[in-house]
């Protein structure tokens, strides 16, 4: 099998090399490489093979293309003249799945080839085979997971390592689990993304990712790190959907979890994907999320299933696009920080509003209370209350799920 490979960053040095390490296994030829500037590649492997130009790679008889450049431009024009000229496709490219899905996969199925993209989501973990192809006996009603390694990793660093943030995330470029640029993975839009591709093949219908409530975790701070462990909790960043009478709901959100949870003991680059079938019960697929050759690993399955003729359809995205709700009405808990406030009116009106709660802290120049409620609208609500009478300029939240 001959492929093309764009781009050669982190990824395409990772799959460059679990190739060769299999090397006596399979017979994979890397034709050309298609690079920005080869003299920032001078010391890598398969120099030779470069080229900046990209007819030189579809004018050398590939069979797969295989996307590793990210970003929607120029990589979407080129995997669409790659499946126009019959050519396969590998991809791990998120952000393009999640926006023109659709698209790509019609334009596969018309030319009867495959678009695969098995490393667009959790990294090195088989996660998508499996949901495509094992779980087809399943209803699948909901997804929980942690799905961005550069994020993890910050938060596992802040968390055990009392790290700073900025530190933390610098550690996480260097070690190559970052996007190009990393709002994508600090603000969330590449779990959202990751989330959204996840949620449209589980629940065969088209999830869109703008459609997600979305929060980042660039607000959590030191002072968030010491409440989650006196709550015996970690701060994960979250993607959670749920599929229940033809309407998703859907989010990704730093939240509190406990540390019993599976998702607490899911640290640093690691990601957690866990589904809920009918059949099969809850199923958790666990690994790194992030990192040259365990992503390189998953692009390489998507060759081996080409090159051995293995392929499934995928035509949830080709459906409407579904409703998408943002809350989940489920019973909750949330810890509410309060900066510049007016701390006995503020747990006033809790006291009115509230279930229960607990004061973590008034001592300082802030009130934190963790408040239990019967939803999270009803959060929203006294919060509402609050700001609308003064009592404070503003509100930290961070909601805690079992
Ligand atoms: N930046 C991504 C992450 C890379 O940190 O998870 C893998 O998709």
């Amino acid at each position: 099998m001959r492929i093309g490979i764009l781009g050669y960053g982190t990824v395409g040095s990772g799959l460059v090399d679990v190739i060769d390490n299999n090397k006596s296994k399979r017979d994979i030829e890397i034709v050309k490489i298609l690079v920005k500037d080869k003299s920032k590649h001078k010391d890598k492997k398969y120099f030779d093979k470069l080229t900046t130009n990209i007819d030189d790679v579809f004018n050398n008889n590939i069979d797969v293309l295989v996307e590793l450049i990210g970003g929607l431009n120029p990589s979407l024009e080129y995997i669409k003249r790659a499946l126009s000229s019959k050519i396969h496709v590998v991809t791990a490219n998120k952000d393009l799945l999640a926006e023109h899905g659709n698209e790509l996969v019609e334009l596969s199925n018309k030319n009867n080839v495959n678009i695969k993209f098995e490393a667009s989501v959790g990294g090195g973990i088989p996660v998508l085979k499996p949901l495509i192809e094992s779980l087809e006996g399943n209803s699948i009603d909901s997804i929980y997971a942690i799905l961005n390694g550069t994020t993890n990793f910050i938060l596992s660093k802040m968390y055990n390592e009392s790290l700073s943030y900025d530190d933390a995330l610098k550690q996480a470029q260097i070690l190559g689990f970052a996007e190009a640029n990393p709002d994508s993975d600090v603000l969330g839009y590449d779990a959202a993304r990751k989330l959204s591709i996840l949620s449209t093949l589980a629940y065969n219908n088209r999830v869109y990712w703008k459609d997600l409530y979305l929060e980042g975790i660039t607000d959590i701070d030191a002072k968030d790190m010491e409440y989650a462990k006196q709550l015996n909790c970690k701060i994960k960043l979250v993607g959670q959907s749920r599929y229940e009478d033809d309407v998703v709901s859907a989010s990704v959100r730093p939240v509190l979890v406990g540390n019993e949870s599976i998702l607490a003991m899911v640290d640093n680059e690691f990601n957690i994907v866990v589904v809920n079938g009918d059949s099969v019960g809850e199923l958790s697929f666990v690994g790194k999320g992030a990192g040259k050759l365990a992503t390189g690993s998953a692009v390489y399955s998507d060759l081996l299933d080409i090159l051995d003729n293995r392929s499934a359809s995928i035509n949830s995205f080709t459906k409407s696009r579904v409703k998408v709700n943002k809350i989940v009405k489920n019973k909750c808990s949330a810890l509410l920080r309060f900066k510049d406030c007016q701390k006995d009116e503020i747990i006033h009106v809790i006291k009115e509003c509230m279930q229960n709660y607990d004061i973590l802290n008034d001592d300082d120049d802030e009130l934190a209370i963790m408040v239990h409620a019967n939803s999270e609208y009803e959060i929203n609500n006294s919060l509402c209350v609050i700001k609308d009478k003064g009592y404070c300029v503003g509100v930290n939240k961070l909601l805690k799920i079992s």
